[in-house]
């Protein structure tokens, strides 16, 4: 089975991680009937710097026809904040309508999490991904004025609460889960997360699983006191930004967070949840977990179950046996756990 993958390594530490990314996915070549065909795009800040492009509507095209896009991350000092956030990651997410955003807060090992004494934490985030109060929908009045008006709309259309909890369900069903929890703030958003709550309710009769309902400021709270109680969690888009760094931070930091920016009628694009990193970049300290995991969701997404798995055990040997970055109290390099995960590849598969 061959696969075409675009390959987009961005700045600072998302060349870093990348690499090892792809070194891990070549070496599946050898162990399975897998192969790859990966094209580099050069999209970033250098490549912004230089010639004044973000991303061009012509690559949007071209990603089309890929099986999946591999990305790294983007941000650059250099560039004012916004311009290559929007220009490229927003801009991926909205014309490609990538309107699921999974993100996956699993432990792979005790010693990651700062909750004591738990360790069974394995959630799936399906966060809303094009709508909510990120759609970019708003504008100002008499701005610079002491009169000045900034209004910041959030969107919620039937259609785009439905198909993002629709898919919760679906994934819930589809990889054997028992339960799908909504996050809202229903209480006080008493119109969009009214709606939220309608389509939840409606959608959960066509399936045979647990439903349960947090608002998200009890959400934050249950996340630390009983992690273990939760499953698949669907959620508008800016509670899932929040709740899934909060996630992220306890099963490991930043480092270990891979997540996938889907939609099952086009191309997906998979990354690590970390930006670029620039106060680590060029030190080859950057922890490549975070990306190698995305990769395993790559193929999971893409029905190569088997491999995907592989990877993931792999990583958790080189957890268990230390073989990480300083981030998780590691002493090695950022290739050197890539190998260490190739290594542990080989005897996994
Ligand atoms: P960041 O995620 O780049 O870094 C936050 C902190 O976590 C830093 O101290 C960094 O050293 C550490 N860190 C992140 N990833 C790590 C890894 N793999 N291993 C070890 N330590 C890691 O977020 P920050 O600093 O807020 O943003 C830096 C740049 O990245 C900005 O330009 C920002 O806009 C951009 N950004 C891009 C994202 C993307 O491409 N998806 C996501 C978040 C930020
Ligand atoms: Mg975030």
């Amino acid at each position: 089975m061959k696969l075409r993958i675009a390959v987009i390594p961005g700045d600072g530490i998302g060349k870093e991680v990348v690499a090892e990314g792809l070194k891990v996915l070549k070496k599946l070549e050898e162990l399975s009937r897998v192969s790859f065909e990966f094209k580099e795009y050069p999209f970033g800040a250098e490549h912004y710097l230089k010639t004044g492009e973000t991303l061009p509507d012509w690559a949007i095209e071209e990603f089309k026809k890929f099986d999946a896009i591999y990305f790294g991350a983007i941000g650059d000092p250099r560039v004012k904040p916004g311009i290559l956030e929007r220009g490229i990651l927003l801009k991926m997410r909205f014309e490609l309508d990538l309107y699921v955003n999974l993100r996956p807060v699993k432990l792979y090992h005790p010693r990651l999490t700062p909750l004591k004494g738990k360790n069974k934490i394995d959630i799936v985030f399906v966060r809303e991904n094009t709508e909510g109060l990120y759609a970019g929908a708003g504008g100002f009045l008499r701005k610079g004025t002491p009169q000045e008006i900034a209004v910041q709309e959030m969107i919620n259309t039937r259609f785009g609460v439905e198909r993002v909890i629709r898919f919760a369900f679906e994934y819930a069903k589809r990889s054997g889960r028992k339960k799908v929890t909504l996050v809202d703030k229903a209480n006080v958003l008493t119109y969009a997360h009214d709606l939220w709550e309608r389509v939840f309710a409606e959608v959960s009769q066509e399936y045979d699983l647990e439903t349960d309902h947090y608002y998200v400021d009890a959400m934050a709270m249950k996340m630390i006191r009983s992690p273990e109680s939760f499953d698949v969690v669907v959620t508008p888009n800016m509670f899932g930004d929040i709740l899934t760094d909060l996630g992220a931070e306890i099963v490991g930091g930043l480092g270990i967070a891979a997540s996938g920016n889907i939609n099952p009628e086009t191309t997906g694009m998979f990354e690590p949840v970390h930006g670029s990193a620039p106060d680590i970049a060029g030190k080859r300290i950057a922890n490549p977990l975070a990306a190698i995991l995305s990769a395993s969701m790559m193929l999971e997404y893409l029905n190569l179950e088997k491999e995907s798995k592989w990877i993931e055990e792999a990583v958790k040997r080189a957890i268990a046996e230390n073989k990480v970055t300083p981030d998780m109290n590691g002493n090695l390099k950022t290739y050197e756990v890539g190998d260490w995960v190739v290594k542990f590849l080989e005897v996994v598969a």
